[in-house]
């Protein structure tokens, strides 16, 4: 069942907004994937659009490898935004059952508009909350979240959703924003004070979750961990190409949010991580 209520999304209003103005840049960054790069040496990224756009693939590649995706495998990505994801795995694998499950109807439409299944793949788009996933037990090879699981509304009744679609032996991946423990009282601290500023760009942010507490639902939820690794020196390069779009889109708050996420990332305050787990048997 679709969960009808409408998900606060400010940036994905902004984008579609700049994709309707016909920003070709916007559109070139943001048009298929909506998060952010992954740089193997962050010391070669030239601030380019083009360069952000190959980072940004390359995120979506390091996710689904830590999901050990392969061909003939049936995966659902969850909070699939535009069908980057979707569009990467169909180009690199074949006989595939791809699924995007989406919220936003919006987002969808863009997706199924704009991907189209090469390499003997099946692809479809639905509308659903990754909370209440609507498909049977047992029925995927990989789950994936990439960049969304810090809006859903329970990482917990996720996790278990996921577990429940998930065939024994197979594998979520995910990757979030996760905060050193050390740091956490700081962290909800700094976020109840920027809500305002973050809920206007982001909408619904929860980004309290240590790896800690990931282990621990992991465990409680019947995951074994396959992957935890630490990417955050490797997406800083998008901080600035953010900032600099959002300011010439006149978008200066979100610009500013931005700029305290890039501050507490580069203080290693807020870390980026790639998760994946194995549904045990
Ligand atoms: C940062 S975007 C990432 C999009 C996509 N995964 C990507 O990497 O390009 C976050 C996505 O989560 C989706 N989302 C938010 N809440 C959701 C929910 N409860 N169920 C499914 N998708 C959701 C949003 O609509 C959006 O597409």
């Amino acid at each position: 069942m679709v969960n009808n209520q409408k998900v606060e999304l400010p940036y994905f209003d902004q984008l579609l907004e700049g994709f309707n103005q016909g920003n070709t840049e916007l559109i070139k960054t943001f048009g298929l994937h909506v998060h952010w790069g992954y740089w193997a040496n962050p010391n070669t990224a030239d601030g380019s659009i083009d360069d952000f756009a190959t980072a940004a693939e390359n995120l979506t590649r390091r996710v689904c490898d830590a999901g050990g995706v392969a061909d003939g495998q049936k995966v659902l990505d969850c909070g699939c935004g535009f069908g980057g994801t979707i569009a990467s795995l169909s180009d690199r694998f074949s006989n595939m059952q791809l699924t995007g499950l989406n919220i936003d109807p919006r987002q969808l439409a863009r997706a199924r508009e704009q991907v189209q299944p090469r390499n003997h793949n099946q692809i479809e788009f639905i509308q659903g909350d990754a909370c209440q996933l609507p498909f049977a037990d047992n029925s995927f090879d990989l789950v994936l979240a990439v960049e969304c699981i810090f809006h859903f509304p329970s990482r917990q009744r996720f996790f278990q959703e996921a577990w429940r679609v998930l065939k024994p032996g197979g594998k979520l991946a995910i990757c979030d924003f996760v905060p050193l423990k050390f740091f956490r009282p700081l962290m909800n601290m700094a976020a109840n004070l920027l809500e305002p500023s973050v809920s206007n760009t982001y909408g619904k942010v929860d980004s309290s979750f240590t790896l800690d507490t990931y282990r621990q639902l992991a465990q409680t939820t019947g995951f074994t961990s396959i992957v935890e690794e630490d990417i955050t020196i490797n997406t800083l390069p998008t901080y600035p190409l953010l900032k600099r779009l959002q300011r010439e889109s006149g978008y200066e708050q979100s610009a500013n949010s931005t700029a305290v996420a890039e501050w507490i990332s580069r203080l290693g305050i807020l870390r980026y991580l790639i998760l994946s787990y194995r549904k045990n048997l």
